[in-house]
């Protein structure tokens, strides 16, 4: 069963709690984007909102790190009430690290990769994880279009997972829409994050039903 996971960067801000209210019954995890100005050039949110959006929903709470320094952060996201918290491989040097540290926390951790990031960043550290984060679109903003070559990457990538136990998801993160969805999830991937195409939906919890019929 392939898992859905709003984004919230797409949604309205300044109703937050709704928004969340809308896609609460259908969605498997809720997706929070955290970015820095630096290793992404927007800024978003931190661990304050984290824990206000915990104290709104039900949904285990996917914390998706787009920032520098993330060991910084870990037990105030872990303290927020994050789930999984996922870090740039681009930016731990330390991976195993950091990996080691999330968990200490009490949390789920997950590594992404940039579209140009190698799968090999993370060979050694795949039965360490809880979760693979592929990004299909050079992450910081939404509503960006998924770029093609992701789909060979993501392919590959379940193909390592299958050899790993317990068997981290693999999560598809940028341009995911009813359209794509389905060739993206034949790729391999096990979670589906999806912004724009969920949260700017007139019914946002019906595009949830609408993507698992076409997942299916
Ligand atoms: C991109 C973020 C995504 C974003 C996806 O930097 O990591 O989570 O919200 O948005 P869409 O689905 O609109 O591409
Ligand atoms: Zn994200």
């Amino acid at each position: 069963m392939i898992k859905i996971a709003p984004s919230v960067l797409s949604a309205d801000f300044g109703a937050l709690g709704e928004e969340i209210a809308k896609v609460e019954p259908e969605a498997d995890l809720l997706h929070v984007d955290v970015m820095d100005g630096h290793f992404v050039p927007n800024l978003t949110i931190g661990p304050l909102v984290v824990e206000a959006i915990h104290r709104r929903t039900r949904l285990p709470l996917d914390v998706h790190l787009m920032i520098q320094n993330p060991e910084r952060y870990v037990s105030a996201f872990a303290r927020a009430g994050a789930t999984y918290l996922t870090v740039h491989a681009e930016v731990c040097p330390h991976l195993h690290r950091t990996i080691q540290q999330i968990r200490e926390a009490g949390v789920k951790p997950g590594v992404a990769l940039n579209p140009s990031t190698s799968l090999h960043t993370v060979e050694e550290i795949l039965d360490q994880v809880e979760l693979i984060l592929i990004l299909s679109v050079n992450p910081g903003f939404g509503g960006q279009s998924f770029i093609p070559f992701v789909l060979k990457k993501i392919e590959e990538m379940a193909r390592r997972l299958r050899r790993v136990e317990p068997r981290p998801e693999l999560e598809v993160d940028g341009g995911i829409k009813i359209e794509n969805c389905r060739v993206v999830a034949g790729a391999g991937a096990t979670i589906l994050v999806a912004g724009s195409a969920i949260f700017g939906a007139s019914d946002p919890r019906s595009a949830i039903v609408k993507m698992r019929e076409q997942v299916a």
